[in-house]
Formats: structure tokens, C-alpha cells, sequence
């Protein structure tokens, strides 16, 4: 971890708005040096997360940012506990002092609770309260917007890729049937409140 990120004070200092996004782009960097596949789909899924910060309030933008910033560091090998990689990203995150709303936010990106009960890791996601929001859709759609090299995509092709990277036998494939209703809502309800505001984008869910 970063020097000026091992400090208790400093931490602090730095997880208070405006400097959060900032602390999370390091951290992020810092942990996903050795996953660079992983660093640019991040960096993809902040930026989609800065436009749809439109859809939340505005005093929010900045926690939707930091989290989409971080929400796949517990890929990182160094990070590697359960294995499930929004669990391990959470808890690291809380074990260094970061915000309760980031870590959850961390914990149940795109759906995580579906994938978690098949892993039978539910109880230990039920660690970090869920809440659906509008932060939590625009880090979902987010997420199921950018691609493995930080490209756009339609949350239909987002889903086929996930689902053939993983593999027709993992969690997430065996978890898609209850996961996909609840991508595509979210999906819808982003839409909805893009379109409120007169954006009007293809999100299709
Ligand atoms: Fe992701």
C-alpha cells in the first residue's frame, strides 16, 4: 500500500470529500498495479460512473465515483481471501478505515448477493448493507456498461461476455437467472432518470 495511505490521520484526512475520488484512484492504482487488465476496466468504469453521477443526488457523485473507482480491487492476488472478489474488495476496504457507504457499495456492485448465496458467502456479504438506490444502479450500470478494456457496452453484450469469460458452470452463470432481472432493472431505472433530466442514451435494459 501507498505510503501516504498507511497513515491513520492522514487516511482520515484524505477520505473526506473533495479529496475521496482522489484516495480512491490511488488506492486503486496502487492495488491493481500488478492486474493491469483490471486497472483499465476500472479507470472505464470511474469515468462511466462520472457521467452517470447525473442520475444521483450531488452531494453523492463523489462516493458513486470512489466505489466505481474500487469496486474490482479484490481481484488483486494480493487481496485473495474467499475468493469472491466483491467480499475480499469490501473487507479490505474496511479494514483500512474506508467509509461503511464505500464498502458496501464495494460489497453488492452488479448484483454480488445473487452470485454470493450459490458460493454460499451470503452471510458473510450480509456483513455490508445493501441498499438499492441511485448510487447503487449508476455503479451497477456502471459496471455492466464498460468492458474488460475500459470500452462502452451494451449491458446485453456485457452480460453474454461475463457469462462466457466465467464459464457455463461458475456462480455467476448459475446465479445469472435470478442476477439478470435485476441488472436490467437497474438498467431501466438508470435510463429513467437519465431520461428525466433530458439525456437521452442508449442504455438498454
Ligand atoms: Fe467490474
Amino acid at each position: 500500500m501507498s505510503n501516504h495511505l498507511q497513515n491513520g490521520s492522514k487516511i482520515e484526512q484524505r477520505l473526506q470529500a473533495p479529496h475521496l475520488v482522489a484516495a480512491a484512484a490511488d488506492l486503486t492504482h496502487d492495488i491493481l498495479d500488478g492486474v493491469p487488465d483490471r486497472l483499465v476496466h476500472s479507470q472505464g468504469v470511474a469515468r462511466r460512473a462520472q457521467f452517470l453521477s447525473l442520475t444521483v443526488e450531488p452531494h453523492q457523485a463523489r462516493l458513486l465515483v470512489a466505489a466505481a473507482w474500487l469496486h474490482d480491487i479484490g481481484y488483486a492476488p494480493r487481496l485473495r481471501d474467499t475468493g469472491f472478489h466483491p467480499l475480499d474488495g469490501a473487507r479490505h476496504l474496511r479494514a483500512i478505515g474506508w467509509p461503511p457507504a464505500i464498502c458496501s457499495l464495494v460489497a453488492h456492485h452488479s448484483g454480488a448477493r445473487f452470485v454470493a448465496r450459490v458460493r454460499k458467502l451470503d452471510r458473510e456479504l450480509d456483513a455490508y448493507r445493501f441498499s438499492e438506490d441511485a448510487v447503487s444502479d449508476a455503479l451497477t450500470v456502471a459496471d455492466q456498461t464498460t468492458g474488460m478494456h475500459g470500452e462502452a457496452m451494451l449491458p446485453e453484450e456485457r452480460m453474454r461476455e461475463m457469462l462466457e469469460r466465467h464459464g457455463p458452470d461458475s456462480a455467476n452463470a448459475l446465479a445469472h437467472p435470478q442476477r439478470e432481472p435485476y441488472l436490467r432493472a437497474a438498467a431501466g431505472r438508470v435510463t429513467r432518470r437519465l431520461d428525466s433530466i433530458g439525456v437521452h442514451t442508449a442504455i438498454a435494459a
